[in-house]
């Protein structure tokens, strides 16, 4: 049976980073009519309803129906060790990330953190995550199975790491090629499931190791390839010392056949022009990861540079490094650090980031991000008014911007109303 939403609703026609809020169309009372799991109209809601008299309506009142967020860069093993104190990135992995990420070998627990960090992120109006697993295959099942049983369309990949890391959390450039091959043969394509290619980045991949994931990503060039660029200044001296023969960080990927469309690097803060101007050749996308730079310490992403020089940007809690589930509060960090840098986003910005920006980074536009006909009905349902402190606010706003900035700065799990995945409805 169709389904029509009714409340106000936000869509884009265009790109708000480059645009701003020319690109995007709001209603005050539209409609989105979901037909077998995509959406099938997007109007008025009183044509709509008229149009579609047999649908089943479910009337959002003043709430805002939006495309479901997508989280373009997370860590879902490192959930149980979010907000943990203190250090910069590499005292930070050695002390928190890697002790966890090797509980993962044991099924049962990769299962109970998998579902766990599913049922937050749909709690927090996230219908899509791009996410690391471990080294552990198992990790990656966990996931994938996970995702499958909430209908989700999901990324994730097995992190590859064969140096710099400790015992128990380290492959080889074969085993890491070959359980690669293995899970993406086995879930790539399967109902809503992507495998990414996934190696942690150049300090724990030997050269070799590197190789093997550029030959795998040449025999399988529709996946995608995640990794970490140039997050810290330290690192970056780090990546120096380990490679002295590159030019720079983002060679090491290059040289090894992992720089093309379909890349996603992460953090990206410091680069130098040589590597902008190939990022930008290539069509490979860079994802922000505010709550995490701010607080591993790691530096101001220049988010408005990067989509000004025709830069793919997406948006992302890297959760553990970042302190959220949340994309509402990524999105206000992404507002502060554009702040500090001295370009302040416009929540048509911020909230084009969090949707279409990051499905552009996935290169999944054309599928997920977007209230328009044709598009998967992945949906989150924001109430304007979550809180007394927002709820106060909201009741002065002049416009639907001034309306949404409130809940983008302050809001959180609360102001998810309800979340729609593949067109049923998960929660509301
Ligand atoms: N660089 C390599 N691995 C990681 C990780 O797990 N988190 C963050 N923030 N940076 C990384
Ligand atoms: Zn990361």
């Amino acid at each position: 049976m169709a389904e029509l939403l009714i409340g106000q609703t936000l869509a884009y026609a265009g790109d708000a980073l480059l645009e701003g809020p020319d690109a995007a169309r709001h209603s005050a009372r539209g409609g989105v009519l979901i037909e077998g799991g995509r959406i099938a109209a997007v109007g008025e809601a009183d044509d709509l309803r008229r149009a579609h008299p047999a649908a089943r309506v479910t009337d959002y009142g003043d709430a805002l129906i939006s495309a479901g967020f997508i989280d373009a860069h997370v860590h879902y093993p490192q959930t149980a060790m979010i907000a943990s104190w203190g250090k910069r990135l590499i005292d930070w992995l050695n002390s928190y990330t890697f002790p966890e990420e090797m509980k993962f070998s044991d099924k049962t627990y990769a299962a109970d953190i998998a579902g766990r960090y599913l049922d937050l992120t749909l709690a927090n109006g996230t219908t899509t995550v791009c996410t690391y697993a471990t080294i552990h295959p198992e990790s990656v099942d966990a996931f994938f199975e996970a995702a499958q049983a909430r209908g989700l369309r999901a990324y994730a990949g097995k992190t590859c790491m064969d140096r710099n890391a400790p015992d128990g959390l380290r492959d080889t450039p074969q085993s890491a090629y070959d359980d690669s091959k293995r899970l993406l043969q086995k879930w790539h394509g399967v109902d809503r499931l992507s495998y990414v290619i996934t190696p942690r980045f150049s300090p724990t991949s030997t050269p070799e190791q590197l190789m093997a994931m550029g030959a795998l990503w040449r025999e399988n060039p529709d996946c995608l390839m995640q990794t970490h660029l140039s997050e810290q200044t330290d690192e970056v001296e780090w990546v120096k010392s380990l490679f002295p023969q590159s030019r720079d960080y983002l060679d090491t990927y290059e040289v090894q056949g992992l720089l093309q469309e379909g890349a996603l690097f992460g953090h990206a803060i410091y680069l130098t022009d040589r590597e902008v101007a190939r990022i930008r050749e290539t069509g490979a996308a860079l994802v922000h990861c505010p709550t995490s730079n701010t607080f591993i310490g790691s530096g101001l992403f220049p988010t408005m540079d990067m989509a000004r020089k025709g830069i793919r940007v997406g948006l992302a809690t890297d959760t553990g490094g970042g302190s959220s589930f949340s994309m509402l509060r990524t999105m206000a960090a992404a507002y502060e650090v554009g702040q500090l840098r001295g370009t302040p986003l416009h929540p048509s910005q911020l909230w084009w980031l969090a949707t279409q920006g990051s499905a552009r980074a996935l290169r999944a536009e054309g599928r997920i991000g977007n209230l328009a006909a044709g598009m998967e009905a992945d949906i989150t349902v924001i109430n304007l008014a979550s809180t007394p402190a927002i709820a106060q606010r909201n009741a002065r706003a002049k416009d639907i911007w001034e309306s949404l900035f409130p809940t983008i700065m302050m809001g959180d799990d609360r102001a998810i109303k309800a979340v729609w995945v593949g067109g049923r409805p998960v929660s509301g």
